[in-house]
Formats: structure tokens, C-alpha cells, sequence
């Protein structure tokens, strides 16, 4: 399977990210698994006037979603709210790119935060994108005391819950990209409906 995992930062170091690289680990050991980070390279937010470069960035990346199977995609919460290059992700990605493909929400705060962009992106972001989330979905709390390469800055009990939880959510993530290929295949024309309702 094809994973994409998008890193919703808008920081080029992120604890966001070091999620991400936690999750890589372990897809890739029987995956691909691109990692999309928006901290690290920015998209320009949508005005309709990219430069070349931007248009050309765009458009691998556009290929990247198109070949992809299932999605994570990581919120930091920022003021309540998902940040704004993660909404921007999905003003540029939403013309079938995403649609009909699996993804596993995870939010990230470094207090008791985290249920807000959950929230947000589970009632804003699909209508048009058609990306799935799964009922199942990851809230990393105190995200400094967790998923360090260095164990020793790891709590441990947060650490051996969290890890097991996130080796859950995607395996369950696994099963829904093996049989959406399946769904895809099976669905009827959409040409007269490219916006959802
Ligand atoms: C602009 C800004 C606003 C934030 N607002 C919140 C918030 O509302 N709730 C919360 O739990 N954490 C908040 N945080 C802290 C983040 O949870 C923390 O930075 C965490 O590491 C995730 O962000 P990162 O992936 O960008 O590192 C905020 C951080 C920033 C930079």
C-alpha cells in the first residue's frame, strides 16, 4: 500500500513531524510511506497566481496523492483550530485527489488540547476533498513526553499506551487502504457531481 502522511505544522521543526517520522517507521517496514511535511516546504497559499516553481511543487504533488491508497493526517492544535497550511493543504487538494480514500486523523498538543482540529477537520474538510477519516482517531497529548528517539525524555506509561494505540489505529488504517481500492474501483460516475453537497 501507498501512504501519505501529511504533516499539518506550519513549524519546519515540528513535534507534528516527529510524529510523522515515528509513523513512517512503522508503515514502512511493509509500506511506502511519503511524508508531506508543510512546515518544512511550505504551499503557497491558494491565490491562483503560483509561480512556476510552486505550480511545478503542486503538481508532484498531486501525483503523490493521486497514487496514494490512505492518508494520515497530523493537526497540531493551534488556538483551537487546525493551522491554516493544513486547510490550505485542502483548498489546493480537493478535486479528486484524496477522494474515497482512507485516512487516520491524529492531533498533537503539548497540554490537554487536541480535540478541537479533530473536530474541525472531521465537519470541514471532506465535503469537497471526499477524503474518508475513520471512526478511530489519535489525540497525542503532552506530545514533548512522547515518541522521543531518546526514551529516557519518553513517559513511559504514555509512551507503551500511545505506542500500542498508534500500532492499532494503523493497522485498522491498513485494512480500510487494502479494501478501498476495491470501493474505488466499484464506484459509479461522478463527473456530474465534482463538489459534495
Ligand atoms: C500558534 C500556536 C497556538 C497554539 N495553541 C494551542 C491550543 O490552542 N491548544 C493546545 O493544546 N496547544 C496549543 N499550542 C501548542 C501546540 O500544541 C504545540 O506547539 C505542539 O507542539 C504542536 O505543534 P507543532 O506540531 O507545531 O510542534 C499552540 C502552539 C502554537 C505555535
Amino acid at each position: 500500500m501507498k501512504f501519505v502522511i501529511v504533516v499539518g505544522s506550519q513549524q519546519a521543526q515540528s513535534q507534528s513531524a516527529k510524529l510523522a517520522a515515528a509513523m513512517s517507521e512503522r508503515l514502512g517496514a511493509d509500506h511506502t510511506c511519503d511524508i508531506v511535511d508543510l512546515g518544512k516546504r511550505p504551499l503557497p497559499f491558494l491565490d491562483f497566481k503560483p509561480t512556476d516553481a510552486d505550480q511545478q511543487h503542486l503538481a508532484q504533488l498531486a501525483q503523490t496523492l493521486n497514487d496514494s491508497d490512505a492518508l494520515v493526517v497530523i493537526a497540531p492544535e493551534w488556538h483551537g483550530m487546525a493551522p491554516a497550511a493544513l486547510k490550505n493543504f485542502f483548498l489546493h487538494f480537493s478535486g479528486g485527489q484524496l477522494a474515497h480514500k482512507p485516512a487516520l486523523l491524529v492531533a498533537v498538543s503539548s497540554g490537554d488540547g487536541g480535540a478541537y482540529p479533530i473536530a474541525e477537520l472531521r465537519s470541514s474538510s471532506y465535503k469537497n476533498s471526499r477524503i474518508c477519516y475513520l471512526p478511530e482517531h489519535l489525540i497525542v497529548r503532552h506530545v514533548e513526553s512522547v515518541f522521543n528517539l531518546d526514551d529516557s525524555k519518553n513517559d513511559e506509561r504514555s509512551q507503551s499506551y500511545l505506542s500500542e494505540r498508534l500500532d492499532y489505529a494503523l493497522s485498522v488504517l491498513t485494512v480500510y487502504a487494502e479494501n478501498f481500492q476495491s470501493i474505488r474501483s466499484a464506484l459509479p460516475d461522478a463527473s456530474a457531481y465534482p463538489n459534495g453537497m
